[in-house]
């Protein structure tokens, strides 16, 4: 089975109700022939899943979530479950992307805990990993995000999760590794996604490239044997350039 590309946008911290407009835009533009070429996703603000629904359902596009809790509900004052986001209509959350490990102290192993949680709530994760510029410039790309796979997949998690390759130095710099390294990355990705889960399910793993997605370079970015999608910040806010990179696709 081809793995099905996915396009997600990260909207962040940005969006209020007047930006769904932008949501209902691409669906105008994801039309059959797209649809049957590559998933699309937007990952709105909590604040935004709810009011999004309609538009992003009659769109044909699906709705996902930044971050969730590990627990499922609780004394967690101004927390938000996994469960709480499926039953919102989300069916994809973002967990350990490097804004949250960095700004809020997530470890590989909140993140393996966050992961799990989405997964008991019927939610696929989009596991975020990726090196530092300093780390590339040692040398350790590979190593730290060898690491970060071996410590935030669940063992036993499904081949339905996805995981991005999200290079912390490429996050909103304009500034993206050359199409070798991302092959080498994503090739390195897919063998330690084997070796966490085992029993080839790394072959339904899609595994996206995110940090600096452009529709100037996404037809280059994704043409990369293993990138199977992109994760997209900025580009994703505005309709035209969301589905000026889905288009990279059709
Ligand atoms: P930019 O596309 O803005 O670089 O952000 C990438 C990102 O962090 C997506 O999660």
């Amino acid at each position: 089975m081809p793995r099905c590309p996915l396009v997600a946008g990260n909207w962040k911290m940005n969006g209020l109700l007047a930006s769904l407009a932008e949501v209902a835009a691409m669906g105008t533009a994801y039309d059959a022939a797209l649809k049957s070429k590559v998933e699309l996703i937007i990952c709105p603000p909590t604040t935004l899943i709810g009011p999004a629904l309609e538009a992003a359902t009659q769109g044909g596009l699906g709705l996902g979530a930044q971050d969730c809790h590990v627990a499922a509900n609780g004394a967690h004052t101004g927390d938000i479950s996994a469960e709480m986001l499926k039953d919102l209509g989300a069916s994809y959350v973002i967990v350990g992307h490097s804004e949250r490990r960095a700004d809020h102290g997530e470890t590989d192993e909140i993140v393996q805990a966050k992961a799990a949680a989405a997964l008991r709530a019927g939610l696929k994760p989009i596991i975020c990993v990726g090196e530092t510029r300093a780390e590339r410039e040692a040398g350790q790309a590979l190593a730290v995000v060898g690491r970060q796979i071996e410590g935030s997949l669940p063992a036993d998690a499904p081949g339905t999760i996805v995981v991005a390759y999200e290079p912390v130095w490429a996050i909103g710099t304009g500034l993206t590794p050359t199409p070798a390294d991302v092959a080498e990355m994503h090739e390195f990705v897919r063998e330690r996604v084997e070796a966490r889960l085992g029993g080839g399910k790394s072959e339904a793993v899609r595994i996206l490239y995110g940090g600096s997605v452009k529709p100037a370079n996404a037809r280059e970015l994704m043409s990369v044997p293993n990138v199977d999608g992109a994760l997209v910040g900025g580009a994703s806010l505005k309709a035209i350039d969301f589905m000026a990179i889905a288009e990279a696709y059709r």
